[in-house]
C-alpha cells in the first residue's frame, strides 16, 4: 500500500468506524472542523490521559491546572499575539480563493525539487554503476537551476516575512509564474497579513472595547497562573504546570484532515527553571518527551527531532518531534527554551510581580522556562496511521486492523458468545456485567463469530472473550488475541487481572519512570 492509499484509508476508516465525522455534516460539513465519534473520543481520552499521567502522576514536580478559554485581552497583546500571530495571504481574483503566501511558495518549491529528483533519477539509469549523485546535481544545468530557484525562494520568503517587506513576496510569487490552482490564473491581490485569532465579545452589546479572543494556546492560562499555582502549591523550583484543552485558530490553509484544524486540542507543559539551568531542562524534556512516543511501539525510524536553525527572538534552543506521516515529516510536537520572555511580558503588562522567591539564596528571580506542546489531533492521527494494517489472512481474505497499543485501545475487551442458545449469551452477560466496572467493554451476539472479530480488530480492540460450549461447565473462556490471532483458555476468574495487565495503563507508564 503506497502512502497516499494508506491516508485515504485512514481517513475512510475513521468514518466508518465512529472516530471521526465531518463537522455538521448533514449541513456539508464546515471546513477544517471535526467532530469525535464513539470510538474517536475513546482513543482521544485515552491518550490525553497518558500524557496528563506522564506529566502529572510519574513527575513529582508537576501540578495540573485547566485555565479557562476566555482570557483578559491584554494577555494577548503581552504575548504578542495581537501583533505577531499572523500568516501571510494572498487572493486570487478570479477564483476568489485566499491562500498562505508561504504555502504557495512552499508548494512551488516541492514541484521543483521533484524535478530536480526525476533528473537524477533518468541520469542514474543512463550512467548505471559510475554515476556520482553529488557532481551531478552541482554541474547539470537544470538541476542546478532547479536547486537555485528553491534557495532564491527561501531566502527570498525569509527577508520578506522578517522585515515584513510583502511587496517582495508578492513580486516573487509574479517572477515565478505561480498561478491559482483552481483558476489557473495569475490575477494576484498584494500580500496581507492576517491575525489567526477568532474575536467575540465579552457583553452583549458590541462595543469594540470589550473584544474578547479564543485562545489560539493554552500556554497563556499556565503563564498567567504561575504564582497563583506556586503559592497554593508550595511549588518550589523547578517545578512544572500542565494543562489540557481547546485552541482556536483561523488557519486558512487547513489541509491534511485533522492535521491542521480551526478548533483543535492542545497538551502543554511550561517547565519553571533557575535561569541558567534552562538549556540541561531542554535536553531533559527533549530526551522524555521521544521517549512518551516510543513507549508506545511505535518505530522508531517513523520519528526525527528537527532542531530549529532559526530561532524566535525570545528562545535560546527550540525542536520539533517529526513523525513520518503518509504525507511525509510533519512536526507533531514542539518543545521550546523561551527564557523570561513570557513572564517578563506579562509582568509588564498586568503590572503585577511575577517573580519567585528563593528561600535557599533569599533572592527573587522572573524564572525561565522550557515549553512541551503536542497537539492531541495530530497525536491521534499519528496513531491511527501507525496503527492501521491490512493482513492477509487465512482463505484468501484481507482483514484491517489496528494495532493501536492496548492502553490506547477505544475498547478493551468483546465479550462474544459463540451462539445466541444455550445458556451462553446469559454466561457472556455475567462476565460483561463482573467486567464493566473496571474496563470498557462490548458485548455482542449478532453474526458469524468470524464477522464479529474482524469487527473488533477494525477499532483495535486488544482481545476478544469468547463464551462457547465447554464454558458453563468449566467456568472458563477463549480469549483471542488481536494482533497474533491466537486465542487460549482461560478461567472467568482470571479474566480482570489479564485485562489490567494487558491494557492497563501502568505498564505503559513504567516504560518512562
Ligand atoms: N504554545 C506553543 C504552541 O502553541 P505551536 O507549534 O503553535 O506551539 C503546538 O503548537 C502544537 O499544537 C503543534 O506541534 C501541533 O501538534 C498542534 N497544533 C498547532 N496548530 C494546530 C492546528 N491548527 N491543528 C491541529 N493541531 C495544531
Amino acid at each position: 500500500m503506497n502512502n497516499e492509499d494508506l491516508f485515504k484509508k485512514v481517513v475512510s476508516h475513521c468514518k466508518e468506524y465512529g472516530f471521526v465525522f465531518p463537522s455538521s455534516e448533514i449541513y456539508d460539513g464546515l471546513a477544517a472542523v471535526y467532530d469525535y465519534g464513539q470510538n474517536g473520543v475513546e482513543l482521544r481520552n485515552n491518550i490525553r490521559q497518558y500524557w496528563w499521567k506522564a506529566m502529572t502522576q510519574l513527575q513529582t514536580n508537576i501540578l495540573g491546572i485547566d485555565a479557562a478559554i476566555f482570557m483578559h485581552p491584554k494577555t494577548w497583546k503581552a504575548s504578542g499575539h495581537i501583533d505577531g500571530f499572523s500568516d501571510p495571504m494572498i487572493d486570487n481574483k478570479d477564483s476568489k480563493k485566499r491562500y498562505r503566501a508561504d504555502v504557495l511558495l512552499e508548494e512551488h518549491q516541492e514541484k521543483l525539487r521533484a524535478k530536480a529528483d526525476k533528473e537524477v533519477e533518468k541520469a542514474r539509469a543512463r550512467f548505471g554503476e559510475s554515476f556520482d549523485e553529488t557532481m551531478y546535481r552541482s554541474t547539470n544545468p537544470r538541476v542546478v537551476e532547479y536547486l537555485n530557484t528553491i534557495s532564491h525562494i527561501d531566502n527570498t520568503l525569509k527577508e520578506g516575512l522578517e522585515t515584513g517587506n510583502l511587496v517582495m513576496i508578492k513580486a516573487l510569487i509574479e517572477e515565478l509564474g505561480i498561478v491559482c490552482p483552481v483558476s489557473g490564473s495569475k490575477n494576484w491581490t498584494d500580500v496581507r497579513q492576517f491575525n489567526l485569532m477568532y474575536s467575540t465579545q465579552m457583553s452583549a452589546v458590541e462595543s469594540g472595547e470589550d473584544s474578547l479572543y479564543l485562545r489560539p494556546e493554552t500556554a497563556q492560562g499556565i503563564f498567567v497562573n504561575f504564582l497563583n499555582v506556586q503559592k497554593s502549591g508550595r511549588a518550589k523550583i523547578p517545578f512544572g504546570i500542565a494543562q489540557t484543552g481547546k485552541a482556536f485558530r483561523n488557519e486558512i490553509v487547513a489541509r491534511q484532515f485533522i492535521m491542521r484544524m480551526k478548533e483543535f486540542e492542545q497538551m502543554e507543559m511550561q517547565f519553571f527553571c533557575k535561569p541558567g539551568t534552562e538549556l540541561e531542562w531542554y535536553a531533559y524534556w527533549k530526551e522524555q518527551r521521544l521517549k512518551w512516543h516510543l513507549a508506545l511501539g511505535t518505530d522508531k525510524n517513523s520519528y526525527r527531532y528537527h532542531d530549529h536553525v532559526k530561532l524566535a527572538h525570545y528562545a535560546n534552543a527550540a525542536v520539533d518531534i517529526e513523525f513520518d506521516f503518509p504525507f511525509g515529516f510533519k512536526e507533531v510536537e514542539g518543545i521550546h527554551s523561551r527564557t523570561d520572555f513570557d513572564l517578563s511580558k506579562h509582568e509588564e503588562f498586568s503590572g503585577k510581580k511575577l517573580r519567585y522567591f528563593d528561600p535557599e539564596t533569599n533572592e527573587s528571580y522572573i524564572p525561565y522556562v522550557v515549553e512541551t506542546s503536542i497537539g492531541l489531533d495530530r497525536m491521534f492521527l499519528l496513531a491511527l496511521c501507525a496503527a492501521y494494517q491490512e493482513e492477509a489472512v487465512e482463505g484468501g481474505e484481507v482483514r484491517t486492523v489496528l494495532k493501536l497499543h492496548p492502553a490506547l485501545a477505544p475498547v478493551k475487551a468483546a465479550i462474544l458468545p459463540l451462539v445466541k442458545k444455550d445458556g451462553l449469551p446469559e454466561m457472556a452477560e455475567k462476565i460483561y456485567n463482573d467486567l464493566r466496572f473496571d474496563f470498557k467493554l462490548y458485548i455482542e451476539d449478532k453474526d458469524s463469530i468470524g464477522k464479529r472479530y474482524r469487527r473488533m480488530d477494525a477499532i483495535g480492540t486488544p482481545f476478544c472473550i469468547t463464551v462457547d460450549h465447554e464454558s458453563p461447565a468449566n467456568e472458563d473462556v477463549t480469549i483471542r488475541h488481536r494482533d497474533t490471532m491466537e486465542q487460549r483458555r482461560v478461567k472467568v476468574s482470571e479474566l480482570r487481572d489479564i485485562l489490567a495487565k494487558e491494557t492497563g495503563m501502568s505498564a505503559l507508564l513504567q516504560k518512562l519512570a
